[in-house]
């Protein structure tokens, strides 16, 4: 593939969602990744479902790094992703790639904290506990896992190679067992653990590194990194919608903390943004359709969770979310997904403002402050098939419009257009 941005500056490059995630970071990263060395997931874990298609097969990831399919390139789970040994069996047993030949692709920070077996349980008694105000989480045990890392109990991958693994084990699993009855929870964690142990095992044949001096060492050789975020920045546990978020910093300061590389060598920040919205569980959404045209986004985009299957909440493009997202991690280069499923809509909408309580603003206000009414922008929608379009000049008029909206609201550039699920269904425009 041609080199279309500037790659070669020992830098690091980020590529994360701005939204609700599920923006299409899968399919980018795996096509961006002949221009990397190595491409590494720096937080989250296996509640992301990073959806990637080439030669007719559709391949849906949740821990592996998305620049797996590419031989000759190495790929790394970071310290700042909590891995789950059983989901790692599974996707490793299911990816259609030789084990041998995954080894020599894929490394593993030894302080990526495991998720347990009562993680999983627990995130499910704690959700329950949640009545009305349940988060909709996957329930991967994600929220326990980053609870556990930040009350210094955790479990990280290195631990497994100590001879008193199963000892730290079982202590942390008295821990988990004491707070399930808190909650009357009958405890029965057997039917979870049997395929951990498995995971466990297959973990002590793979590459456990301190993968901060890896890191840092490559960039020391000239060699060419991108991070590969999780999840969208309207999820961030700081700045998404709290409490409605995940539990790990999505946003590119995350990739400095979940790789152990200095701020000073961020490159370039991709962001990456559906051409409307869609979000997974609950919490606001200020732009989202109760009707036949939010059914239609989900049908056209086939906007059902990659890892639990729930139909995606869809809605107009956020213009204040998008700039707010902008801001918090200094997105350099704008990617803009899906346009295709937009083909079809007569009138498209844009919101460029909220009214909070009557008063129009531009920021993302502290969700619940008041209700929050759309201001909304129009736009003549396309006809148009785009699906075999490869040039930006012969996209129809009203899209660039649209792009160029975008490019002008945000002052950004949208230097990636994709138009498929495809591999080659991606624009590059400089
Ligand atoms: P991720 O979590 O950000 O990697 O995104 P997901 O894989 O969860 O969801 C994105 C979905 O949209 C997947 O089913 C992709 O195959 C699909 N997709 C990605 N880009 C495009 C696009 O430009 N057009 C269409 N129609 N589908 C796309
Ligand atoms: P990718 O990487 C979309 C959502 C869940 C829930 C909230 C908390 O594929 O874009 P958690 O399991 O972290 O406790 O869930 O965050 N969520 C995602 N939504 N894409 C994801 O990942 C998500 N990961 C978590 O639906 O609302
Ligand atoms: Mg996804």
């Amino acid at each position: 593939m041609e080199a279309h941005f500037n790659f070669f500056n020992m830098k690091v490059d980020i590529l994360l969602g701005l939204q609700w995630g599920d923006e299409g970071k899968g399919k980018i990263v795996d096509a961006l990744t002949p221009e990397y060395d190595l491409i590494a997931r720096f937080q989250g874990g296996p509640n992301a479902g990073h959806t990637i298609e080439f030669n007719n097969k559709r391949y849906i990831l949740h821990l592996i790094p998305s620049g797996i399919f590419h031989d000759e390139k190495l790929n790394l789970i970071g310290n700042g992703v909590v891995l789950d040994p059983a989901v790692f069996r599974d996707e490793i047993n299911n990816l259609g790639i030789p084990v041998e030949e995954i080894k020599k692709r894929l490394l593993i920070s030894n302080r990526a904290h495991l998720i347990l077996p009562g993680h999983r349980f627990l995130d499910a008694v704690y959700e329950s506990s949640k009545g009305d105000a349940k988060i909709g989480s996957t329930l991967r045990g994600i929220g326990p896992a980053y609870t556990d890392k930040a009350g210094r109990i955790g479990l990280r991958a290195g631990d497994i190679m100590r001879s008193d693994f199963e000892t730290m084990y079982k202590k942390i699993m008295d821990i988990h067992l004491k707070i399930a009855e808190i909650y009357h929870h009958n405890y029965s964690i057997s039917s979870f653990e049997k395929g951990w142990f498995e995971g466990i095992e297959l973990l002590r044949n793979f590459k456990l590194i301190n993968s901060e001096y890896f890191v840092n060492k490559l960039l020391k050789e000239n060699k060419t990194i991108l991070a590969e975020g999780a999840q969208g920045t309207m999820l961030d546990i700081d700045f998404g919608s709290y409490p409605f978020v995940t539990s790990s910093n999505t946003i590119s300061a995350g990739a400095f903390t979940g790789l152990g590389i200095p701020p000073s060598k961020a490159g370039e920040i991709f962001g990456i943004f559906k051409a409307y919205c869609t979000r997974v569980g609950s919490g606001p959404f200020p732009t989202e359709l109760h009707d036949d045209t939010g059914d239609f986004l989900r049908k056209r985009g086939a906007e059902y969770g990659s890892t639990t299957g729930r139909p995606r909440r869809c809605g107009w493009l956020d213009l204040p979310a998008l700039k707010y997202a902008i801001m918090i991690n200094g997105v350099t280069r704008l990617f803009i997904m899906k346009s295709d499923v937009l083909s079809g809509l007569q009138t498209i909408k844009v919101c460029t403002s909220y009214k909070v309580n009557g008063v129009e603003t531009e920021e993302v206000p502290l969700w619940y402050q008041g209700e929050i009414v759309p201001v909304y922008s129009e736009f003549a929608g396309w006809e148009n098939n785009l699906s075999e379009i490869h040039d930006y000049n012969n996209l129809p008029e009203n899209l660039k419009h649209y792009i160029e909206f975008i490019e002008n609201q945000t002052g950004v550039p949208v230097t990636l257009i994709s138009l498929g699920p495809n591999r080659n269904q991606t624009i590059f425009r400089r």
